[in-house]
């Protein structure tokens, strides 16, 4: 057995990481430019200003997913470049240059999956209050529109917001990205219940001006907890803690279950949300498909009374550049989980490694690491497909080495290097791995059964 027949494998990057900022060719900034621009805050100081050039580029780009056999991409807009203030006046340049991608990944013949917030906030919109304004919903309503009129005669896969975990908590409580505030717990509660607003409204906005019938999702970032061993109370406390985890579930129960979890609103005391009068309808639109970045999971046993117990990693455990645990169960787990808890398909619409990938004497670049990784990982959602658990797709992160937000260029998660001093592209090993595991939809993975612990 293998994926189903209309699996689509697809890679994956976002606009401010691969693009080149806006404001360098007529958009506007975003917070992202505001937050770079401070000392410190990026490693070696990087910014986004070039990237990957792929502005410029994206022709060859798209020739280079050709190439590989990809059949879907995912890839964000960049809201101020086609809005240079957010609302108003649209940029005629900016959304061409969507539409001329659109078309080349059409003639391609490649499926475009456009992401419509990828954390590139408008910096003129965060001036008015940003995510804690609750015209935040109004404001990228009505950017959906825009982009949904002009595209969506080609376009039918649209996904609303990428990981509202990381641009709400990371972007305003803990820190580490941008806008880099610090809010107070009742604020942060609000942005992010702003932000599953704008989710909702987006959903009914691309239905009511899509042309083309639409599948719609949205990009959480999924915790998956992995039983440490199949026995069914380690399955039951793993299950349990990855569905009630607060990191799932503050922002999975509104939008697919229509309500915050009540345990979780209770103990916020004081802090508790503000939710208006059809706020939650609002949010839990129907959705077409589960979209979710997974990246690695943490092991977990049934403690006394089958309560979840965490489970160390051993000393020494593998783990990638950017020191995440190589834990490719997480694939097999969290879709499972997932889909007994949602009953949508499954799209894993984000994985994959950072690893110190360089160019060889020869002038190939091979990532023997990363092969083993994706071997491994995609396996691990290859027998969840062979459980029959629904998976639509698998989009590898990422199609091309990019800016990884606070690391800068430090972290290499792509299939295709980039030597960024010259913008060269150089397909890794991996690249044509991936290309022959597209071309067999799958069977040329390495079966489960040979395949040791890393
Ligand atoms: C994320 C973002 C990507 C990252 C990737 C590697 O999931 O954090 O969607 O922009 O670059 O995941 O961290």
């Amino acid at each position: 057995m293998s994926f189903p027949k209309n699996f689509t494998w697809g890679v994956a990057t976002a606009a401010y990481q691969i693009e080149g900022a806006p404001y360098k060719t007529g958009g506007g900034k975003s917070i992202w430019d505001m937050y770079c621009a401070r000392p410190g805050v990026t490693f070696e100081g990087n910014n986004a200003d070039i990237a990957c050039d792929h502005y410029n580029r994206f022709k060859e780009d798209v020739a280079l997913m050709k190439d590989l056999g990809v059949q879907g991409y995912r890839f964000s807009i960049a809201w101020p470049r086609v809005l240079p203030s957010g609302t108003g006046k649209v940029s005629a340049e900016g959304l061409g240059f969507y539409d001329k991608l659109v078309d080349e990944l059409i003639g391609a013949g490649i499926e475009p999956y456009i992401t419509l917030f990828h954390w590139d906030y408008p910096y003129d919109l965060y001036c008015k209050g940003g995510w804690l304004n609750r015209d935040s919903i109004d404001w990228f309503s009505d950017y959906t529109k825009i982009v949904v009129e002009r595209l969506s005669d080609r376009v039918s896969h649209w996904i609303t917001l990428n990981e509202p975990q990381c641009f709400i908590t990371f972007g305003h409580d803990t820190g580490g990205h941008a806008p880099g505030g610090k809010l107070d717990k009742k604020d942060v509660l609000k942005a992010g219940h702003h932000a599953l607003l704008a989710h909702g409204r987006a959903v009914k906005t691309i239905r009511a001006y899509a042309k083309k019938s639409p599948m719609i999702s949205w990009a959480p970032c999924g915790g998956v907890s992995i039983p440490v061993s199949e026995s069914p109370e380690d399955i039951e406390a793993a299950r349990k803690s990855t569905i009630e985890s607060e990191f799932n579930s503050l922002w999975m129960e509104p939008v697919y279950k229509g309500a915050y979890p009540e345990k979780i609103l209770k103990s916020y005391g004081e802090d508790a949300l503000e939710i208006g009068p059809g706020d939650m309808e609002e949010i839990s639109q129907p959705l077409d498909f589960f979209g979710v970045n997974t990246y690695n999971g943490h092991f977990v046993k049934a403690g006394k009374n089958g309560v979840p117990e965490a489970v160390k990693f051993p000393s020494g455990f593998p783990r990638t550049s950017f020191q995440w645990p190589v834990a490719p169960e997480c694939l097999y787990w969290g879709p499972k989980f997932f889909y007994e808890r949602y009953g949508k398909p499954i799209y894993i619409t984000e994985n994959g490694m950072a690893n110190t990938d360089w160019i060889a004497l020869d002038g190939t670049v091979k990532d023997p690491q990363r092969i083993d990784f994706l071997d491994r990982y995609i396996g691990q959602l290859k027998r969840a497909s062979e459980a029959g658990i629904n998976i639509g797709g698998y989009f590898q992160w990422s199609l091309m080495d990019n800016f990884e937000w606070a690391e800068g260029y430090k972290m290499r998660f792509g299939l295709v290097y980039i030597d960024y001093p010259t913008q060269r592209r150089i397909p890794k090993s991996s690249a044509y791995w991936y290309s022959k595991v597209i071309e067999s939809n799958g069977e040329t993975l390495t079966p489960l059964s040979d395949k040791a612990m890393p």
